[in-house]
């Protein structure tokens, strides 16, 4: 078989074990298999592959047919400028994600101080300090083995670790009585049930993903939690799950922040929303 045909049989096969990205995920397991960089995949399509080369690509992509993350597989996921460390201890970063990380960028006074509550991976923390080399960072995670993902993340990218803090922490607790100018999060959002509804949801850690029956909880938290710890005129921003805009719009104005906006994702679904405290 040649690395094109690998590619074809192994899309269609993907494609019906409910991938929703079949070809993608079977060019970049089949690239990681033979250690090629995609571009290398279409310029050698007709080299034909040994037994070996051949197994190999068969049992990653066997383990994407069981609906394994393909971050997990390959052990890295790319978000924005950076390539981060995944393992089954954080949630895989999602191109949504990328939304709220640029209202951060766009917002965020000169030389402010950010937190990112449930850093996970250290993706929003990371690509906040990378993407604003005035701001400093404080990466909050209640999951050790997820906050040893996010430190080794850090190492990667020694010129952000003067200004990238990581710290163990249940919600705002490590931080208590510091100000700051930005409170971003993507808490936990999904319902108890949306796990058996999402079968591709089911190899990553339920407590980054399960907030409770609302599927706000962890929102309502952040939002209590920011207006402790926000100077005045501060911003809050909060990555939603679809159908969740509205509730948290109502549950930012609860908290006493106004100015509430929204951003959608590239698919047209709001999933940024954000306020500020009110000025002094
Ligand atoms: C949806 S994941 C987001 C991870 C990362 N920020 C991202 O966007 O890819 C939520 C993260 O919040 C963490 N978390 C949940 N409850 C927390 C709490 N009370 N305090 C700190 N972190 C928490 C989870 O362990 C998880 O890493």
């Amino acid at each position: 078989m040649t690395i094109g045909e690998v590619i074809r049989r192994s899309t269609d096969w993907l494609a019906g074990k409910g991938s929703d990205t079949p070809r993608l995920d079977a060019e970049v397991l089949v690239g990681h298999a033979l250690g090629f960089e995609r571009i290398r995949l279409y310029t050698e399509a007709e080299r034909p592959l040994t037994p070996e080369e051949v197994a190999q690509c068969r049992a990653l992509i066997a383990r994407r047919g069981d609906l394994v993350p393909v971050a997990h597989i390959t052990g890295h996921r790319a978000f924005g400028r950076l390539d981060l460390e995944v393992t089954p201890d954080v949630l895989v970063p999602r191109p949504d994600t990328e939304v709220v990380v640029d209202v951060v960028v766009e917002l965020a006074p000169p030389g402010a101080a950010v937190v990112d509550w449930g850093t996970g991976s250290g993706a929003i923390a990371l690509s906040v300090a990378d993407l604003r080399p005035d701001v400093t960072v404080a990466g909050l995670e209640r999951s050790p083995a997820a906050l040893a993902v996010a430190v080794r993340n850090l190492a990667a990218y020694p010129a952000l670790a003067g200004r990238v803090r990581l710290l163990a922490s249940d919600g705002m607790a490590a931080v208590a009585g510091e100000r700051f100018d930005v409170v971003v999060a993507n808490p936990p959002y999904l319902v108890p049930g949306d796990l058996d509804r999402f079968p591709a949801l089911r190899h990553e850690p339920e407590p980054a993903l399960v907030a409770g029956p609302l599927g706000t909880e962890d929102h309502r938290r952040v939002a209590a939690e920011a207006a402790d710890v926000l100077r005045p005129g501060g911003l809050l921003i909060l990555e939603v799950g679809e159908g969740q805009a509205d509730a948290v719009d109502g549950i930012l104005v609860g908290a006493g922040f106004g100015g509430i906006a929204v951003r959608p994702d590239l698919a047209g679904i709001p999933r940024a929303v954000w306020g500020r405290m009110p000025p002094e």
